[in-house]
């Protein structure tokens, strides 16, 4: 029997802009559960190690924003892109990647990712316990696909990307086992 992998119930604490605030920084906190992201919807979830760095900032989540119309053509409803950073470090990276499509979460805790089972050391980066690359298709909250990158562990060495990149998602979302 195989069982049924659930995402954790967690509450992400996340800044939205609110414009009954005056002054130069117009954001509240806004609580928002598992519940509120994944009740009700398919998604793409794609965690990473760290807002900013590299592969994520020049490919991953570029590409994510890029190719979300073709995600949603293929059954997605929406495209959400986690890491153990706080709100201010997720907001300040939405921003300048002027991001249209996909959502940020903010997993400054890391609890989802530890939750997840996907929580690593990055000690050797001065990171501390950070997101394991991956991805998954995630309906109504239920994983039913799952996309890991190979050599999940502390203090990798290197970074490896490729499974968890949009394009292979989507070249699974379209095979005919998956749609
Ligand atoms: C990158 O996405 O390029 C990256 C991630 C973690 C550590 C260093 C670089």
């Amino acid at each position: 029997m195989t069982m049924e992998k659930q995402v954790p119930i967690v509450t992400f604490r996340t800044r939205v802009r609110d414009e009954s605030i005056s002054g130069p920084n117009p954001y509240r906190w806004e609580d928002k559960t598992t519940d509120d992201y994944f009740s009700g919807k398919r998604v793409i979830l794609f965690s990473l190690p760290g807002a900013f760095t590299p592969i994520c900032s020049t490919f991953q989540l570029p590409d994510f924003e890029s190719l979300y119309v073709e995600f949603k053509k293929n059954g997605i409803d929406d495209i959400y892109c986690l890491s153990v950073n706080d709100a201010f470090v997720m907001n300040a990276w939405g921003k300048s990647q002027g991001l249209k499509n996909v959502k940020l979460i903010p997993d400054g805790s890391g609890e989802f990712t530890r939750k997840m089972g996907m929580l690593v050391a990055k000690d050797n980066l001065g990171f501390g316990l950070r997101s394991w690359r991956y991805a998954a298709v995630i309906n109504n909250g239920v994983v039913e696909g799952w996309f890991e990158e190979e050599g999940f562990g502390d203090n990798c060495a290197t970074d490896p990307y490729g499974v968890s990149s949009p394009q292979n998602i989507l070249k699974c979302l379209k095979a005919p086992a998956f749609a």
